[in-house]
């Protein structure tokens, strides 16, 4: 087992390895005066490993109460949150309660933004079931619901006490929601990480899931640390996400999050080398990662389309949108781009 430590607003550890699944009840029962704890899972994820989760709970001693709402990005809404909300609230959940995210992002966010917020605060635990969710959205406290205007635009953020990443739930992924995460995985190399960056180049899909799980944590952890809030250095976590969003939005939602971010990153790294910001040959071997990894390089919607989507994003300020350029392989600068200059920018990408 892996062990990584967050000292944020809040401290936690994030338990990375075979099995923990298991463990979930003698974890929660470190938390002092629980008593009730309620599950919130999704439909896809609770026949897998809820009884599990449950069992672990149960033989702890706590009454346990689920919360499984239909899967898919449709439930991250107000609906689904006021809902769960209600259900903590008819199965008398205390301050001093405790809920735990079953799922991928979307439980994740969900119940993240609903323990930020009933009775003005819960404890919560992360389980991430999908590898997007282990090596991004289970760390580091953001919490959100979309709003018809846009995805997560209602939000706090609100670290949890615990990540518990049971990499046995990992091998129940369809391959296409593996390779999902796969993008975000690639996404730290870039950013950080050129030796890391060439170990997943090497392997393929393939890796050492619990060593690359800690490795995408370890530097989650060094950003978030730095910059919690999300004013500085921690938007480069958004690498690929901005065009990645406009192509997401776009196809409203059929083209998962993974695939929209490799192709944002992949346009944001060829419109980085035709203004002489990032290398030819670094460039390429960004594109050549993701097209070894089955990740698509291109979408067919235009500039001014994607940016008509890109207009709606939460880090948008002024007159700019900040965009995040790799300049190298294991480096990326953020770089603050008139919302004029962005049809251009994705025009070179394309
Ligand atoms: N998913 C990007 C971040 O946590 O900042």
């Amino acid at each position: 087992m892996q062990k990584v430590t967050i000292q944020a607003s809040r401290s936690y550890d994030i338990l990375i390895g075979s099995g923990l699944l298991a463990t979930l009840g003698e974890e929660a029962r470190k938390f002092p005066k629980v008593k009730t704890v309620c599950i919130v899972s999704e439909t896809n994820v609770y026949p897998l490993h809820g009884a599990a989760a449950e069992k672990s709970l149960t033989d702890a001693g706590f009454k346990v109460v689920s919360y499984v709402f239909p899967a898919g990005e449709e439930s991250k809404s107000g609906e689904t949150y006021l809902s769960l909300l209600n259900f903590l609230a008819e199965n008398q959940l205390t301050r001093s309660d405790l809920l735990v995210a079953l799922g991928g992002g979307v439980v994740g966010d969900l119940t993240g933004f609903a323990a930020a917020t009933f009775l003005r605060g819960v404890k919560f635990i992360q389980v991430p079931t999908t590898l997007l969710a282990a090596v991004d959205s289970s760390v580091g406290g953001k919490t959100a619901i979309d709003l018809p205007a846009g995805k997560n635009l209602a939000g706090a953020f609100y670290q949890p006490s615990l990540v518990l990443c049971d990499t046995d739930t990992l091998t129940t992924l369809p391959r296409e929601i593996f390779l999902d995460g796969c993008a975000e995985v690639i996404k730290y190399g870039v950013i950080y990480d050129r030796a890391f960056f060439d170990y997943l180049k090497e392997t393929g899909p393939g890796f050492d899931r619990e060593m690359v799980i800690k490795r995408c944590v370890e530097l989650k952890r060094d950003v978030v640390m730095e910059d919690e809030f999300d004013t500085g250095n921690r938007m480069k976590l958004n690498l690929g996400h901005t065009i990645g969003h406009g192509v997401e939005a776009r196809s409203h939602f059929l083209l998962s999050h993974g695939k929209s971010v490799a192709i944002g990153m992949a346009m944001v790294s060829r419109a980085a080398a035709k203004k002489g910001m990032l290398s030819q040959e670094d460039a390429d071997a960004i594109q050549e990662i993701l097209a070894d990894y089955g990740l698509p390089l291109r979408t067919e919607y235009t500039a001014a389309e994607l940016v008509g989507y890109m207009l709606s994003d939460k880090k948008r300020s002024g007159g700019t949108i900040p965009l995040i350029i790799p300049t190298e392989i294991g480096h990326c600068e953020i770089i603050p781009t008139p919302v004029e200059a962005l049809t251009a920018f994705v025009k070179a990408g394309q």
